[in-house]
C-alpha cells in the first residue's frame, strides 16, 4: 500500500482503518501536520502504532512525505484533504486511540472563527470517533484565545475530561513551535480524554455511490462555445471549469471541480464515441471517490451535450 492515500483508494464509507494500513493496531491521527515532523517522530517513536496525517495544503503533503520516506517510516498514511472529513467519514466509530492538533490555524480574525477545526461540532463528533476508554485528543498552541475558545468549546459539550501540562517535547520540535518559541510566545498544552459518548453517531455524510455513466446519441459539438458551468445541489455544489478536446480528437475532457461536505475533488468528466454511442462518465484518473457530488457533475456535461441537441439512450446515475 502507498504512504499517500487517495480518496479513490477507500472501499466504503466508513473504511476499515486495518485495511488501510494492512495491519491491526492502535490508530493515531494528526491533524494539519505542516512539514510532518511530529508526525515523522510518532512513527518513530510508536512503531506499533498506525498513524494516519491528514493536510490540506499540497506543499506541506510533499515535504511531510520526503521527510517519512528518508526516516523509512511503515506505519504512516497521508490523507490531502480536511481532518473533518477524515473524522466523518473515513474513520468509524471508536476507532481512535489519540489526535494530535498542533499549531493549528488560528484563524484570529473575528469574522473567521467558524473556520477554527476545534469548535463544539468537532468536539462531539471526535467523542464519538475516540477510543472510549483510552482516547484523547492533544491541543498544542501558542495562540492564547484559541486555547481558551478550545477548552471551552470542549467543556460545553459535557464529553471530555481534561488535562493541562507543559506541552510534550516532540509538540515543540516543529515549524510553528520553532518560530513561536524563537519570538518568546507562551505554548500550552492541553489533553481531552474522551468520557461519554455522545448520544448521536455521526454516520458519514458523503455517500459514496456505484460509477456512473450515461450514453446519448448524436454528435459532439463544437468546444469553442465552451463556458464554465455552476451546479449547486444538496450535497455540494459542482463546477465544470474548462473543456479540452484530445489530441485524439475524438475524446473531450471536462475538467471538474466538485465540492461536498469537507470533501473537494477535482475530477475529469470525459465525453467519447463508443459502440454505443457517446459514453460520459467519471475518467478513471487522479483516484477520485465516486460520489452524488461526482454523479452530478456527469449529470452537467450531459445537459450541457444535451443542451447542443445529443440525446440521452441510457443513464445510470
Ligand atoms: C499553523 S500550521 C501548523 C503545522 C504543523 N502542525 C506545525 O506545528 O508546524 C496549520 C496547518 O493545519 C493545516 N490545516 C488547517 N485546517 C485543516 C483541516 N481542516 N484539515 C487538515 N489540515 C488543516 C494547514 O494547512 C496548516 O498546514
Amino acid at each position: 500500500m502507498n504512504l499517500i492515500l487517495k480518496p479513490g483508494d477507500l472501499a466504503a464509507l466508513p473504511d476499515d482503518p486495518a485495511r488501510l494500513f494492512g495491519r491491526e493496531a492502535p490508530l493515531a491521527l494528526e491533524v494539519g501536520f505542516g512539514g510532518g515532523r511530529f508526525l515523522t517522530h510518532l512513527a518513530e517513536a510508536r512503531p506499533a502504532w498506525n498513524v494516519l496525517g491528514v493536510e490540506l495544503s499540497g506543499g506541506s503533503m510533499t515535504r511531510a512525505f520526503k521527510r517519512l520516506r528518508r526516516a523509512g517510516a511503515r506505519n504512516v498514511r497521508l490523507f490531502r484533504g480536511d481532518g473533518r472529513f477524515v473524522a466523518r467519514d473515513v474513520l468509524p466509530p471508536g476507532s481512535l486511540h489519540r489526535v494530535y492538533a498542533n499549531f493549528p490555524s488560528p484563524w484570529p480574525k473575528k469574522k473567521h472563527r467558524d473556520r477554527r477545526l476545534l469548535r463544539a461540532p468537532f468536539f462531539r463528533l471526535l467523542a464519538s470517533r475516540l477510543a472510549s476508554a483510552s482516547g484523547a485528543l492533544h491541543l498544542t498552541t501558542d495562540h492564547e484565545r484559541y486555547f481558551r475558545s478550545a477548552v471551552r468549546a470542549a467543556r460545553s459539550t459535557d464529553l471530555y475530561r481534561m488535562r493541562f501540562t507543559p506541552p510534550p517535547h516532540a509538540a515543540l520540535g516543529t515549524k510553528y513551535a520553532r518560530r513561536w518559541q524563537d519570538q518568546d510566545r507562551t505554548i500550552r498544552h492541553v489533553a481531552f480524554f474522551s468520557e461519554n459518548v455522545p448520544p448521536f453517531s455521526f454516520p458519514p455524510v458523503i455517500e459514496p455511490t456505484p460509477m456512473h455513466h450515461a450514453i446519448l446519441q448524436g454528435d459532439l459539438p463544437d468546444l469553442a462555445e465552451f463556458e464554465k458551468i455552476v451546479r449547486q445541489f444538496d450535497g455540494g455544489t459542482v463546477v465544470v471549469l474548462n473543456a479540452y478536446r484530445a489530441v485524439n480528437e475524438t475524446t473531450y475532457l471536462f475538467l471538474t471541480l466538485v465540492e461536498e461536505e469537507h470533501l473537494r475533488q477535482k475530477v475529469l468528466i470525459e465525453a467519447r464515441p463508443s459502440e454505443n454511442g457517446v459514453f460520459v462518465g467519471l475518467k478513471p484518473f487522479g483516484d477520485a471517490l465516486s460520489t452524488e457530488g461526482t454523479s452530478e457533475a456527469v449529470d452537467c456535461v450531459t445537459a450541457w451535450l444535451c443542451e447542443r441537441g445529443l440525446t440521452v439512450e441510457e443513464a445510470l446515475y
